[in-house]
């Protein structure tokens, strides 16, 4: 049977994530991966889900294994209202709704609110999963000029008085892939801006608890409420696997992202929400998150050490004060698909940067890497062979320039 025939045409927009194919790899017995975006399993409170998965079925019964409301389970919707408000976001749980991920808001905004050719902005690079989500309804990619803090508000004003964007997604904090924090004057300003403009703002937060220095920002949706769909999750400080993000967007567009779930998957697991609902209501989130920092810091700490001792000159890296990545950048002419392939035979993946690029050919010289996984001396060892492995990329470029300079042919 001809299958092909059968595709809508949106699915042919539809690509693999080359992230999950390359956690595969990733994922082989003697490999240190730096390429997902994963928790390490030591931060799953084990003994403490198995005591809330008794509590859930004492105090919710039936309750928890029955259909519920689309919006999500009530009780949860409340104790995350109490959570986001030590973000300065003060809203009623009913605003709330509670969705399979962070990633099921992503692609449920995607299917209401892009038709093909739209412009959506996005940082360059951005997170891959929402390109992924977006994609398949055929938007136009405005990058939105950036520099080592984020977005900058004087290169975005022009793009919005255009008056054509759907809307702007943007990671404000320890943002996937870069590790960078947008600074509180950025965001003030890109709050005036998006009100001055009346523009639709997707604010995507998973990372914004796993802070090891500094002081916390307040999200732009605590300065622009009206414009923004704020997203968050609680993959990254409890369990991904339990798929429980959430968000909080103006009533229309909750209204609309409520019909997409209805026609998804009806609402997320009763029971996973009854979960996270004992892990927040018991005050369990805000007694593990600074064990989970105690396990990340050392480890981001180790990945900067071992950056600054192993890699060549002429690479320069970000270093963030929270997330899960640091992103690296080699000299102009650096392929790190090549030295991807390298460093996968000598054991050690990580995530060339292009593929979170928007538009193609950009980014070639970009790696994400991620410290999360590893123990710290797997780190310096993995830090090691690419610091190996770039200076060998380098040196080998400079003697092929030198045989160009010198007029020898050179193989292509
Ligand atoms: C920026 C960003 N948004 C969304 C997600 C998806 O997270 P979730 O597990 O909540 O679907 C991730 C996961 O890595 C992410 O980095």
């Amino acid at each position: 049977m001809p299958f092909e025939k059968l595709l809508a045409h949106r699915t042919r927009h539809m690509s693999r994530s080359a992230i999950r194919e390359i956690l595969k790899v990733a994922s082989q017995p003697g490999m240190i991966s730096l390429a997902g975006g994963v928790p390490t399993p030591a931060s799953f409170p084990l003994d403490l889900i198995g005591d809330l998965s008794g509590l859930v079925i004492q105090k919710y019964a039936d309750r928890a294994f029955q259909y519920d409301l689309t919006e999500g389970f009530m009780p949860l919707r409340q104790a995350l209202a109490a959570h986001l408000s030590g973000r300065d976001i003060h809203v009623p749980g009913e605003t709330i709704l509670i969705t399979s991920g962070s990633q099921g808001v992503l692609d449920a905004a995607g299917k209401i609110l892009i038709s093909p050719g739209d412009t959506v902005g996005v940082e360059s690079p951005t997170y891959l999963g929402a390109l992924q989500a977006f994609s398949p309804y055929e938007p136009h990619y405005t990058p939105i000029p950036c520099d080592k803090e984020g977005v900058i508000p004087e290169a975005l004003a022009p793009l919005l008085a255009k008056g054509r964007m759907k809307f702007i997604y943007l990671v404000p904090t320890f943002q996937n892939p870069s590790g960078r924090t947008l600074p509180l004057a950025r965001r003030r300003a890109i709050a005036a801006l998006i009100e001055r403009y009346d523009t639709l703002l997707i604010e995507d937060d998973p990372y914004c608890d796993l802070r090891y220095e500094g002081h916390a920002l307040p999200p732009i949706k605590s300065l622009a409420p009206d414009h923004v769909v704020y997203v968050s999750t609680l993959s990254k400080v409890f369990a991904p696997g339990l798929r429980i993000g959430y968000c909080v967007a103006p009533e229309p567009i909750r209204n609309w992202l409520v019909l997409v779930k209805q026609g998804v998957d009806l609402h997320t697991s009763t029971f996973n929400q009854a979960l996270a609902t004992e892990y927040l209501e018991g005050g369990h989130l805000q007694r593990h998150l600074p064990r989970l920092l105690d396990l990340y810091r050392p480890k981001q700490q180790a990945m900067l050490e071992a950056l600054r001792r192993h890699l060549p000159a002429g690479f320069e890296w970000s270093r963030p004060e929270g997330g899960m990545f640091v992103w690296v950048e080699g000299p102009e002419g650096t392929n790190m698909a090549d030295i991807y392939q390298a460093a996968v035979r000598r054991q050690v993946a990580f995530v060339p940067g292009h593929f979170f690029f928007p538009q193609s050919g950009e980014g070639l010289n970009t790696m994400r890497l991620n410290f999360t996984m590893p123990g710290t001396v797997e780190i310096d060892h993995a830090i090691h062979i690419l610091g190996d492995i770039l200076r060998d990329h380098r040196d080998r470029s400079i003697r092929v320039r030198g045989k160009r300079r010198a007029g020898e042919c050179v193989p292509c």
